[in-house]
C-alpha cells in the first residue's frame, strides 16, 4: 500500500481584507505551522474508495449517487481536477483522509488550505505537476465553491506558502519581510467569509463615495505596509494595523468579541492589532516585539476571552 500525504497551511491577512475584493492591493501571510492535511492509501484492493473527514469522525462513500453536502466540496475539486486535466479519477484502489488544525471560519483560511490540500494529494495521485499559475487558477476554483467572489488572496497565499503582496489580475509580488512577531487570538465565533462578502457589497452599493475612498484608503496602508514588511519599522507596522482596524471598523465588519481582544492586546503591550479575515467574528492579529511579549499577549487574550491564541514569526524564506 503506498501513501500520500501532503498538507496546506493557515494564513492571515494583514493589511487589505474587503478592499482586495474591489481591486485594492492587500498583504497576506502563511502560518506554516497550523495546517490542513490530506492523506491518500493507495490499494488495489479498495473496491469502495472512501472520504475519511478525520475531524467530524465521518466517513463517506465515492461511489454513493448523491453526495451529502459535507462532502460537496471534495466532489466539487475532483470535478474540477479532471475536466482541468482531463484525467479520470480511478474508480477504486484509493482511500482519502482529511484534517484539519486551522480553526474553521475564522479568517484563517481553513476552506482555502482544504482545497490546495486536496488538489496537492490528487494532482500527486495522478501523477500530474500544473505549473504554479495553473495550480492557484484551479484553487480559485475551489475557493468560489467556498465564496460566491474571492479576491483569490486565500487560495494564493496558501498555494504559495509566502508572504505576498497582492492585486486581483496583477503579477502577484513575493514580501522577503523582516523578523515580526505576531499573536493571533481566536474569538471562538465562526462567521462565513461570503455572508460578510455580501454584507459589504450591499453597504457598498448603499453607500458607495463613502465605501469607495475607505477602500482605497485601506489599499494605500497595504501599500505602505509592504515597504514597513520589508524595513523592519515595528513601531510603523503597529500603526498600520491600527489605521487599518479602524476603517475595517468603518465599514462594519469589526465586533465587539473582536474589539475587546484587539483593546487586551493594545493594553498589554501590542504595538499594533486588527481583525483578520473578513470579520464579525472569527480571529484577531496582534504585533508584538518579541517571543517573551508574544506569549505574555497571547496569556491575556485567553484571559479576555479568546478561544485559542497562536504566536507566529513572519521571517524571510519562510
Ligand atoms: C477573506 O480572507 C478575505 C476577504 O477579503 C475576502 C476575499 O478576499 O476573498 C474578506
Amino acid at each position: 500500500m503506498d501513501v500520500i500525504q501532503v498538507s496546506a497551511p493557515a494564513k492571515i491577512i494583514l493589511f487589505g481584507e474587503h478592499s482586495v475584493v474591489y481591486g485594492h492591493p492587500a498583504i497576506a501571510i502563511p502560518v506554516s505551522d497550523i495546517r490542513a492535511y490530506t492523506e491518500l492509501q493507495i490499494d488495489n484492493k479498495i473496491q469502495h474508495p472512501t472520504i475519511y473527514l478525520k475531524d467530524y469522525g465521518k466517513q463517506f462513500y465515492y461511489h454513493d449517487k448523491v453526495s451529502p453536502e459535507e462532502i460537496n466540496h471534495i466532489i466539487h475539486a475532483f470535478d474540477c481536477v479532471q475536466s482541468k486535466t482531463g484525467i479520470m479519477i480511478p474508480q477504486n484502489g484509493w482511500q482519502l483522509k482529511i484534517w484539519s488544525e486551522i480553526p474553521i471560519a475564522r479568517g484563517m483560511g481553513s476552506s482555502a488550505a482544504v482545497s490546495v490540500a486536496l488538489l496537492k494529494v490528487m494532482l500527486q495521485f495522478l501523477k500530474i505537476n500544473l505549473a504554479q499559475s495553473e495550480f492557484i487558477d484551479l484553487s480559485y476554483e475551489l475557493e468560489k465553491f467556498h465564496h460566491g467572489r474571492p479576491s483569490g488572496i486565500d487560495n494564493t497565499v496558501i498555494s504559495l506558502e509566502k508572504p505576498i503582496f497582492f492585486q486581483k489580475e496583477k503579477e502577484i509580488q513575493y514580501i522577503e519581510p523582516a523578523k515580526f512577531y505576531f499573536v493571533i487570538g481566536d474569538t471562538g465565533i465562526g462567521k462565513k467569509t461570503s455572508q460578510v462578502v455580501n454584507e459589504v457589497a450591499n453597504r457598498y452599493t448603499e453607500n458607495s463615495d463613502m465605501y469607495g475612498k475607505i477602500f482605497k484608503s485601506i489599499g494605500d496602508i497595504a501599500v505602505h505596509g509592504l515597504d514597513v514588511l520589508q524595513s523592519g519599522d515595528t513601531q510603523r507596522l503597529g500603526e498600520l494595523m491600527n489605521e487599518n482596524q479602524s476603517l475595517l471598523s468603518e465599514i462594519g465588519v469589526s465586533s465587539p468579541e473582536l474589539d475587546n481582544l484587539i483593546n487586551v492586546a493594545r493594553k498589554n503591550g501590542a504595538i499594533g492589532a486588527k481583525l483578520c479575515g473578513a470579520g464579525k467574528g472569527g480571529c484577531m492579529v496582534a504585533l508584538v516585539n518579541s517571543k517573551q511579549e508574544g506569549e505574555f499577549v497571547s496569556n491575556k487574550l485567553i484571559e479576555g476571552g479568546a478561544k485559542r491564541s497562536f504566536l507566529t514569526v513572519l521571517k524571510s524564506g519562510k
